[in-house]
């Protein structure tokens, strides 16, 4: 199973990048399944349930999310109902949506689990341990399919490896998202699990991690009153692309992709 993950596409630019790309993987079938980090789409901040539909339309597979859902929680019913669109399983329980989700490609199943970390991170949404949540239902994972992918949100680069010795060998590849800057140790495990700290970000790269520097550097200087803007030059898509022996569930490549909006 060839898989292709992209990390948190930011804002409309973005979103335009994404619909550009995925159209022309589509179209060459270049993918089995496409997977997505959404949690930005939304102008930077969360996700709504057009901007969640778009994203399937352009022919994103599974859609996962973080901490930033939370900026439209008046969205967020919404963005739950629509099929594999997904949130951090350790959240609390009554936090709309699930943590998991199993998608059929080909007459292969594929399961896709977002976790979020707990180190650095916002106490919104409120959210335990995930290495206690995935314990809890890897086995229930397990049990319908091999192939298990992961995207694991969080800012800690040791969280995110720690998770990686956790779950090496358990699942076929384990993503990190959040931090929008893309990590040079991409790998596979003696034991098959695909793995990299942090796929990066889809969206403006001349700013600060897709907002425009300046309110950013005035509020390091004390000023708190400037709103946060989209940045919108140097438009690149970060990714992963990864293969996974669909019998056994063990990863077999891994490759980095930065791709510039004018390739
Ligand atoms: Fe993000
Ligand atoms: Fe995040």
């Amino acid at each position: 199973m060839k898989v292709l993950f992209i990390g948190d596409v930011v804002g409309k630019p973005g979103m335009e990048l994404v619909s550009k790309l995925v159209f022309r993987y589509k179209r060459d079938n270049e993918y089995d399944l496409i997977c997505i980090n959404g949690e930005n789409s939304a102008g930077g901040f969360g996700i709504t349930k057009k901007g969640a539909l778009k994203l399937k339309r352009y022919g994103c597979d599974v859609i996962t999310t973080g901490n930033h859902i939370i900026d439209r929680k008046e969205e967020l019913e919404g963005v739950f109902m629509i099929e594999n669109v997904i949130r951090p399983m350790n959240y609390e329980p009554s936090f709309p949506g699930k943590g998991w989700t199993v998608v059929k490609k080909d007459g292969m199943e594929c399961a896709i689990v977002n976790l979020q970390g707990t180190v650095f991170m916002p106490d919104e949404p409120k959210s335990t341990s995930p290495f206690t949540v995935i314990s809890e239902n890897l086995e229930e994972i397990q049990d319908m399919t091999p192939i298990i992918i992961v995207d694991m949100h969080a800012e800690a680069t040791a969280e995110k490896i720690a998770m990686r010795y956790f779950l090496d060998g358990k699942v076929s590849a384990l993503i990190g998202t959040h931090t929008h800057v893309q990590t040079a140790d991409e790998s596979i495990t003696e034991k098959g699990t695909a793995y990299i700290t942090d796929v990066g970000m889809t969206g403006p790269f001349d700013s600060i991690i897709g907002m425009h520097p300046q309110p950013i550097i005035s509020k390091f200087l004390g000023n708190t009153n400037e709103q946060f803007k989209l940045a919108k030059k140097d438009v690149r898509m970060n990714a992963v692309a990864f293969e996974i022996n669909d019998k056994t569930g063990r990863a077999t490549s891994i490759r980095r992709i930065q791709i510039a909006e004018d390739t």
